[in-house]
């Protein structure tokens, strides 16, 4: 039921992309990845609790850091429905998100270090080059079967 206190609690998802700066299509994509929730009016139209703002805004942000929506998505279930996600709430999501953004540092600038070896080579052998095979930190210790000579079992680690 559409009261006076709802008209200016509730956002069409219009005023929702605008107030956001989010396309409409990105929020009803949002909706159904379980990122948003809206009520439905008397007339079947969506309408979006003001929080949500908040929620656009916390995904926008994390998506620039390149958090994918599924882990987004995941913390933001951890919050109750029915508020904005606090100031306490984003600490810990980005305290978390930090850590993750260190280590796709980290992994870059690796990659980037191993880029430099194949600047004008051109080989993107399997055995010499350490981006086809980037993954392969048992071959960086050596030659052979590195597992099992080092007594761990291949089928266990
Ligand atoms: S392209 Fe030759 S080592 Fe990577």
């Amino acid at each position: 039921m559409i009261t006076l206190e709802n008209l200016h609690k509730e956002l069409s998802v219009g005023q929702l992309a605008a107030r956001s700066g989010v396309a409409v299509t990105a929020l009803h994509f949002y909706e159904s990845k379980g990122l948003i929730r809206s009520n439905r009016n008397q007339g079947n139209q969506r309408r979006y609790p003001r929080e949500v703002l908040r929620r656009v805004a916390l995904i926008k942000v994390a998506q620039r850091l390149g958090i994918p929506l599924a882990e987004i998505g995941e913390a933001l279930k951890a919050l109750p429905d029915n508020r904005a996600p606090t100031a306490a709430d984003w600490k810990d999501m980005s305290a978390q998100w930090g850590r993750d953004l260190d280590e796709r540092i980290n992994q870059l600038t690796l990659l980037r270090d191993k880029l430099n070896g194949c600047i004008g080579c051109g080989c993107l052998s399997m055995e010499a080059c350490p981006l086809r095979n980037f993954g392969d930190v048992l071959g960086e210790q050596g030659p052979g079967a590195q597992l099992l000579e080092s007594g761990i079992d291949p089928k266990m680690s």
